[in-house]
């Protein structure tokens, strides 16, 4: 089997943090999605993976590379422009020729790994595997109806009355016949070829489309909300250890990494959380559910289930900074120079709660 893993796309939902950057690069506890997607796909047994690119394939190429840290070989698909997950299929048919293959959204996140699913899969007699699971408001996703007997009947993308709570999970298998969907669909209302109406034509044209219903977690990191979730999901998972260095005077909680060449002085980190290669936590509390990323500064401040990505710095800030996501190279200071106002030098689509 081969992997494809799509790592185009706009990324809107998450300007603007997705303006300049790849929202597939973005780390959750520290590690960028795209690697996790990658790592997920090597641990199932599959080692010759395409990735979908965009207008931030540049970006993924250096990051990612040809794949030997992993153990895998990739080939990088450009896909000219967003036009859906079945157009990213289309555009990968010459690197999947008639094998079958996982489809992988770069940017989700799922609990215990895929290595059952795609065993399962490339023994079947299935054309095609979609992961579904239960969630409260799956007006936001595609939707499956199954019957009586756990069949698919019918699938809609983001409907306004659910016909049930079963959202698809950006995880899919197929043979070969998903060339023949994907060429016979047309273009959706929002003008993107649908992964769901693709599947749908299968199951139309008595292909087997198999259902199976994901019981673990799963995280769509498309808006900054999910982005957080993913991290609280990722930081209870992982193992913990200290690489870094902490002081006597701070107190470091059991569920903490301080990675390599990482420094804690005088301060208290409760767990979950990382903290990065090179950053340094100095007189500040780092609280539950944070990643600091590598080479972030905190000082005189407090922080706590937030993401704070590379390079960035905080310093001296007397309120504490909870629920929150912050860039790259960002600085959040204390101004000496007055009058005492807040003084923003803010980017396009961001989002700022000050109480
Ligand atoms: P989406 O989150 O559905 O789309 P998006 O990345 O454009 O985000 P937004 O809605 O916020 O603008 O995409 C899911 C994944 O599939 C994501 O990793 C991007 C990728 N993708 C492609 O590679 N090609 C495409 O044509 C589309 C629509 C998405």
């Amino acid at each position: 089997m081969k992997g494809l893993i799509l790592s185009g796309g706009t990324g809107s939902r998450l300007y603007p943090l997705t303006y300049t950057n790849a929202k597939q690069l973005i780390p959750v506890a520290n590690k960028p999605i795209l690697f996790r997607v990658i790592e997920s796909i090597r641990d199932a047994g599959i080692d010759d993976i395409g990735i979908v690119v965009g207008n931030t394939a540049e970006q993924i190429k250096e990051a990612v590379g040809r794949g030997g840290r992993w153990g895998v070989k990739i080939t990088y698909i450009p896909q000219d422009k967003p036009l859906g997950l079945a157009h990213a299929v289309k555009v990968a048919q010459p690197f999947l020729g008639s094998e079958r293959f996982v489809m992988f959204l770069g940017d989700n996140v799922i609990q215990g790994g895929i290595s059952r699913l795609i065993g399962e899969f490339s023994t079947s007699g299935w054309n095609s595997q979609i992961v579904l699971t239960r969630i409260e408001h799956p007006e936001q996703y595609g939707v499956a109806e199954l019957n009586e007997e756990g069949r698919i009947v019918r699938l809609v993308e983001k409907p306004k009355i659910p016909p049930s709570d079963l959202a698809l999970v950006g995880i899919y298998m197929f043979d070969h016949h998903v060339f023949e969907a994907v060429n016979a669909i047309q273009p959706s209302w929002r003008g993107e070829l649908e992964i769901t109406d693709a599947i749908q034509w299968l199951v139309d044209n008595n292909y087997t489309v198999h259902p199976y219903v994901h019981q673990g977690w799963w995280i769509d990191t498309g808006a900054p909300g999910d982005m957080l979730s993913a991290n609280d999901l990722v930081l209870e998972e992982i193992g913990h250890s200290i690489e870094g260095y902490v002081d006597r005077d701070s107190k470091v909680d059991h569920r903490v990494t301080v990675q390599r060449g990482a420094e804690v002085i005088n301060s208290t980190v409760r767990g979950p959380a990382i903290i990065g290669e090179y950053a340094r936590i100095v007189n500040s509390y780092i609280g539950p559910f944070t990643s600091i990323d590598h080479h972030v500064t905190v000082e005189n401040s407090e922080i706590e289930h937030s993401v704070v990505l590379e390079n960035s710095r905080i310093c001296d800030i007397e309120s504490r900074i909870q629920d929150s996501l912050i860039g790259r190279d960002v600085v959040v200071s204390r101004s000496p120079i007055k009058p005492k106002s807040l003084k923003l030098t803010v980017g396009d689509h961001s989002k700022i709660g000050i109480l």
